[in-house]
């Protein structure tokens, strides 16, 4: 039986589809690594269109002569207890590099010795190394309030282990859910630091990407006029699969699903070709029968839980007055800034920290009626749906 499945798999190859000129595009990109041109990116894209799925098999496929490295800010975010800080943000991005280097096991040990060494060059004065953490042989120094010499040792080991090896040519870093650095205490700064160290390695790529709207203040705190890369991170947006392109997935990749042209177009609309909605719509409708729109639309109608599955755990940790804004835009087909402030019961600043926290998590933007509008129709319908069949948004 065929799969589609709704989470990452570990055989990215068996259910990846399509993708090539996004694919092509990054690699051509990415190429100019072993010449000497960092290449910067930041990828967008709603959420579930692929962003992540794409990377991963984007890192996987690299040559051995490139060193990759897979960080998801979510996952630290998820793991620690407290505040996401910097240096949590740096510890985990060292592991990686370790982990990238581990792999392989021919080159570890003489990379290890280089680097080792080059380590000790560099002025770890304030280190005590005495009950240090090993991440396999690298001594890893015992952060204690050193922040810009922790930094500075993260930051730079990309590019000396390139120097180290001549069977090396390059390292990419992707950082997935990127937004989620805005928790740290000074994102800004953060970035900055970021942007002075990838302008002295010439061999190291950096990849954002994350759930984020085109229009949150995030992107623009990275890659804004006044933002750390001030423009210089190539923007790459990723695209829903066309209609043509979805059928072709559904006829490469489904379980022998068959569609009437109408039942088809209604998929399709439902879906709007973001992956991760046609793979859990893919997953409950029947496939021993043709569907035709009365099928998709019944499917849906009693399974959009399954379907706007992700909806239920971020609407679950949203605000109260999150939630009125997002239920006042699905009333009224979005709404200006004024409006909202004129008809919501919350105060300017609050309507302001709505706005941002928002964007900054992919759920509204800003469209070209100059409105606030939910980017993600699962989530209208999923809303609409709750609405019909208990008579009260979900709590
Ligand atoms: N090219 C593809 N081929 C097949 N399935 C895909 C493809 N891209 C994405 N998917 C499916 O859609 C799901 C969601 O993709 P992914 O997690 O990469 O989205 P995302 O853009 O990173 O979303 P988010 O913004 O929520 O992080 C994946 O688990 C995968 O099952
Ligand atoms: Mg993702």
């Amino acid at each position: 039986m065929k799969i589609m499945p709704i989470s990452m798999p570990k055989d990215i190859d068996k259910y990846f589809f399509n993708r090539i000129k996004d694919i092509n595009m990054i690699n051509t990109q990415l190429s100019t690594l072993k010449f000497d041109i960092p290449p910067q990116m930041l990828i967008t894209g709603y959420r579930g269109v692929g962003k992540t799925f794409l990377l991963r098999k984007i890192l996987k496929d690299q040559g051995n002569n490139i060193l990759t490295v897979f960080l998801d800010i979510s996952e630290i975010m998820g793991r620690q207890k407290g505040k996401l800080t910097e240096e949590k943000v740096l510890k985990a991005l060292l592991n990686e590099i370790n982990n990238a280097i581990s792999q392989n096991q021919q080159s570890y040990k003489k990379w290890i010795s280089k680097i080792t060494s080059n380590i000790k060059k560099l002025e770890l004065k304030n280190y005590d190394f005495s009950d240090n953490i090993d991440v396999l042989d690298i001594p890893l120094p015992v952060i204690k309030d050193n922040y810009d010499k922790l930094s500075k040792f993260v930051m730079e080991l990309p590019q000396k282990i390139v120097d180290s090896s001549d069977e090396i040519d390059g390292f990419i870093i992707v950082i997935d859910e990127f937004q989620l650095l805005k928790n740290i205490e000074k994102p800004d700064a953060f970035f900055w630091l970021m942007r002075s160290y990838t302008q002295k390695q010439f061999n190291v790529g950096y990849i954002f990407t994350g759930s984020v709207s085109k229009t949150s203040d995030i992107i623009n705190m990275i890659n804004g006029q006044e933002g750390a890369f001030g423009g210089r991170l190539i923007q790459i947006n990723i695209e829903p699969f066309t209609f043509d392109e979805t059928k072709r997935y559904i006829d490469e990749k489904s379980n022998n699903l068959k569609f009437t042209d109408n039942g088809f177009k209604r998929f399709y609309a439902c879906t709007r070709g973001i992956p991760l909605y046609i793979n859990s719509l893919s997953s409950i409708l029947p496939n021993n029968v043709v569907c035709d729109e009365d099928i998709i639309k019944q499917t849906l109608k009693l399974n959009i839980d399954q379907v706007a599955m992700m909806w239920i755990y971020i609407w679950g940790r949203l605000s109260q007055g999150e939630k009125d804004f997002i239920v006042y835009l699905l009333e009224n087909d979005g709404a200006n800034r004024e409006t909202l402030e004129a008809q919501l019961d919350y105060s300017k600043s609050s309507i302001s920290r709505f706005i941002d926290s928002l964007s900054n998590q992919g759920i509204i933007e800003f469209n070209r009626d100059k409105k606030f509008v939910l980017s993600d129709k699962m989530l209208q319908l999923w809303l609409k749906i709750k609405f019909e069949t208990n008579g009260f948004y979900p709590l």
